[in-house]
């Protein structure tokens, strides 16, 4: 489904991407983890558009364009970013139909809106709360339910469990599985390598913006070098 290939990234003089390699197939959770500044939120927000970049990234055989958000969204990838992307002073509801804005057929995204009322109850109940009032967990539910409406095929995920506690992080996690079984295909970046792991098919480890490792996610779980990267007891040497 998404092909990236060599893709290389900057901001000014620094290189946050070296030239990756990424596949993900239709169906499948991708998972996208390695510690702070990695580089990951680079390679989700040059997937969705949003990022200058070189190399080559297509998307069900169309080949994307840097800088071409809009045009990303209507192809069907949707970005959950890191951080949310809540407007607080906007109500649930306002944040929620932000997501229905490239939609054309308004009388099925009415409906969908009434299924994501389903999904997330808590987003109907809260409707007219202002968003910012709303807890981290529920935010993340409301920023999930937006990026949903836009009915995408590819959901990228930008480190979703950022500071929920575990139990809402858990919650998050079993809505990703039943996304996947309702037939999206999901990239999900994260730090909390070992539960990602253990709900994606497969996984590729970053670090300074190279993919150190990559394979079926189970078998990482155990990988030395995945556990090192995460106790961050490897030495930047040891990649030179
Ligand atoms: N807007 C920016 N301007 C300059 N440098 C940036 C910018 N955004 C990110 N960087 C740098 O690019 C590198 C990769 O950052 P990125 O945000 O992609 O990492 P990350 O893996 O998502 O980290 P985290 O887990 O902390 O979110 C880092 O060195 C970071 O400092
Ligand atoms: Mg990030």
């Amino acid at each position: 489904m998404l092909r990236v290939r060599d893709l290389v990234v900057g901001y000014g003089a620094i290189q946050a991407v070296r030239g990756i390699d990424l596949d993900i197939e239709q169906g499948e959770i991708v998972a996208l983890i390695g510690s702070n500044g990695a580089g990951k939120t680079t390679v989700a927000r040059a997937i969705a558009g949003l990022l200058s970049y070189s190399g080559e990234i297509l998307f069900e055989d169309v080949r994307l364009k840097p800088n071409a958000a809009e045009r990303n969204l209507r192809l069907g990838i949707a970005l959950v970013p890191e951080g949310r992307g809540i407007l607080g002073t906007m109500t649930v509801q306002e944040n929620l139909l932000m997501g229905l804005y490239t939609r054309n057929d308004k009388a099925q995204a009415k409906l969908d809106l009434a299924v994501i009322h389903q999904r997330f109850p808590i987003l109907a109940q809260r409707g007219h709360l202002l968003a910012s009032l709303m807890s981290g967990g529920e935010q993340q539910l409301l920023a999930i339910g937006r990026a949903l409406l836009s009915k995408p095929k590819l959901l990228l995920l930008d480190e979703p469990s950022l500071g929920l506690s575990p139990r809402m992080t858990d919650t998050v996690f079993a809505m990703i599985e039943d996304l996947r079984r309702d037939g999206l295909t999901v990239l999900l970046v994260e730090q909390k390598a070992r539960q990602t792991l253990q709900i994606a098919d497969r996984a590729y480890l970053l670090e300074t913006g190279c993919v150190i490792t990559t394979g079926p996610a189970k078998g990482l779980i155990d990988d030395p070098v995945v556990s090192e990267t995460f106790l961050g007891s490897r030495t930047a040497a040891v990649h030179r």
